[in-house]
């Protein structure tokens, strides 16, 4: 029976990786996409939620949402990674006439849907699952786990030395989430920045004949030719290892911690670990990966669609 999946992101181009892997896999079921600003301004990623949709010919869509604007969200986003519409600034329509339902209402129905059963995934700024939290209390509690990719634990961040990207754009939300006492798995950067793809894979997803494929494999063109010095070429695919948390758990190791987030000042956004006494709601927090496996998963699963076109 597939898992239900509810993705929370902002919809940059290692959202996009993340959602096509997990709407390519047959052991979840996606069954809502939520946008929230980051990556891109909040109405571009309800955008490019449908145009990757769309864009994969996905027969049967999960409900789409739409959110929030992250409290300190970066003016331009991560448009220096991403490209300004980003997903690489490929040609890809948006669907005319779409209207995104309320999050609010899309999270209470999957919820109450699906409980303990429900996989939430967030990849981008945790401010939906903030206000959710604070405007509809217990309702987060009653999901089976949220996968969160952020957080830089022991090593440096990738917006500022302190802190990463998603938990920058919305200190408070990462704190108020993290220290809640909620079933939480964080996928920190310490981890996330071990994974990247390069040409090979690119040429390996261009060759599987799938539209997944296809789309991934230009999409990452952009950000491999415009990454910072010295990164040239490869891309990490942070957000896919929150997905890939769900699907092959054996790859992964972690270990329960509290974690602190700092949410004023110039180290706002810092997440450190809280050892022992001290630490309140302890989470999850992945502290290792198997790359190589991972990587061979997760290009494995995005190429096994076949169409016969
Ligand atoms: O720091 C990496 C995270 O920030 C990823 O989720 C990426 O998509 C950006 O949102
Ligand atoms: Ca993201």
């Amino acid at each position: 029976m597939p898992r239900p999946v509810l993705l929370d992101t902002d919809m940059g181009v290692d959202d996009a990786v993340a959602a096509a892997l997990a709407l390519s896999s047959p052991k979840l079921s996606v069954n809502g996409i939520v946008a929230v600003g980051g990556n891109v301004p909040l109405d571009q990623a309800a955008r490019n939620i449908v145009r990757l949709l769309a864009g994969m010919a996905v027969e049967n869509w999960p409900a789409v949402g739409r959110g929030l604007e992250p409290a300190a969200a970066s003016p331009g986003g991560a448009a220096h990674v991403h490209g300004a519409d980003g997903f690489g600034e490929i040609m890809l329509p948006v669907p005319a006439g779409f209207v995104p339902e309320d999050y609010r209402t899309l999270y209470t129905r999957l919820i109450e849907q699906h409980g303990a059963s429900l996989n939430i995934v967030a990849v981008g700024p945790l401010t939906n699952l903030a206000a959710i939290h604070r405007e509809c209390p217990g309702l987060l509690a009653r999901a089976g786990q949220i996968v969160i990719m952020g957080g830089a634990v022991w090593c440096p961040g990738n917006i500022t030395p302190h802190a990463e990207f998603n938990f920058h754009q919305d200190p408070a939300a990462a704190a108020e989430i993290l220290g809640a006492g909620l079933p939480v798995t964080l996928v920190p950067l310490d981890v996330t920045s071990q994974v990247a793809i390069d040409e090979s894979h690119a040429a390996h997803l261009l060759r599987s004949g799938t539209r997944a494929g296809e789309l991934l494999a230009r999409m990452i063109r952009w950000p491999m030719e415009h990454a910072a010095d010295g990164r040239q070429g490869r891309f990490l695919v942070h957000d896919a290892l929150a997905v890939g948390v769900l699907l092959w758990p054996d790859l992964f190791l972690s270990a329960r911690l509290g974690i602190a987030v700092v949410v004023r000042g110039p180290q706002a956004g810092r997440s450190r670990p809280v050892i022992g006494k001290g630490a309140t709601g302890k989470v999850t927090v992945v502290i290792s990966v198997n790359v190589p496996a991972f990587l061979e998963n997760m290009l494995g699963t995005l190429c096994r669609e076949r169409f016969v076109v």
